[in-house]
């Protein structure tokens, strides 16, 4: 039995991971971490790690990149795995996870859909493919309550298009004004936000009369949960070092 402690654990994907764990025969809910540490779930929800006396196999974070010191230094100090779901880290957060990574094992994705992971193969592939004779741009679509632009997706899906092209493309965000014609090495990336709009990903491909778009379209909170919980059972024991759901997909 692999016991798990969610961060973040009231809001909209830890509530949907605490069901799911509930619902798996291998996972136990040991204990969550809010900041609305009150209401009770079967188990103990505490305010802080700091109160946390549980140890856990796995944690599964969906809180909020500004508690990851806080996932981290618990994770360290009792030795357990992480699932690093939250997204907008800064280049310190990545930092940390680096050094972290040095003594446990971390799981780390901007998206936990199978179907997303698929997504930023094939855009590789296809950037690769279809070289610089075709403009990328993406956009991604998300609710209206969602906080930070553009997605952490976005940002992973672009930078696979830069590897496929040797890092020798810049991000452009939205166009506004008399911004000219297009530079040949702009990955241009677009938010919008409406709704109760889960999660979309378009990549595409323009190039002269032909344009090539792939997309991914995430319809319930469910598919981030379900791969946030098989990301848990994965990593629970692993050694230290880095894993993405690519390391789980094969
Ligand atoms: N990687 C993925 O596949 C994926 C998918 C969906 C959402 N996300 C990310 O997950 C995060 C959470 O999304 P959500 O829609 O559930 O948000 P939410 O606002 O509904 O939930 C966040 C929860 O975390 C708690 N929280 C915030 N800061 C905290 C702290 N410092 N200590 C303890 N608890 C804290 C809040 O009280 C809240 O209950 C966001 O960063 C979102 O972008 C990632």
């Amino acid at each position: 039995m692999i016991n798990i402690l969610i961060s973040g654990i009231f809001g909209h994907m830890g509530r949907n991971v605490a069901e799911l764990v509930d619902a798996d025969k291998d996972t136990k809910l040991l204990c969550g971490v809010d900041l609305k540490a009150g209401e009770s779930y079967g188990a103990p929800v505490y305010a802080s790690f700091k109160d946390v006396t549980e140890k856990a196999d796995a944690v599964i974070d969906f809180s909020s990149a500004a508690n990851l010191k806080n996932v981290l230094g618990y994770a360290k100090r009792t030795g357990c795995s992480v699932v690093l779901a939250a997204t907008d880290y800064t280049d310190d957060d990545l930092k940390a996870i680096e050094q972290a990574s040095q003594e446990i094992a971390v799981f780390k994705t901007a998206n936990l859909s199978v179907g997303v992971n698929l997504l930023q193969k094939l855009v590789k592939e296809a950037a690769a493919f279809l070289g610089d004779a075709f403009d990328v741009e993406i956009v991604e679509r998300h609710h209206n309550l969602k906080k930070d632009a553009p997605s952490g997706t976005a940002y992973m899906l672009a930078e696979s298009v830069n590897e496929a092209f040797g890092q020798q493309k810049h991000y452009v965000y939205g166009r506004s004004g008399m911004v000219g014609a297009r530079d040949k090495k702009e990955i241009g990336i677009h938010a919008v936000r409406g709704g109760t709009i889960v999660g979309e990903h378009e990549v595409m491909f323009a190039g002269e009369d032909e344009i090539v778009t792939i997309s991914h379209s995430a319809r319930s909170k469910k598919v981030f949960a379900a791969g946030a919980v098989t990301a848990a059972k994965f990593v629970a024991g692993k050694p230290a070092g880095k894993y993405d759901m690519h390391d789980v997909i094969g």
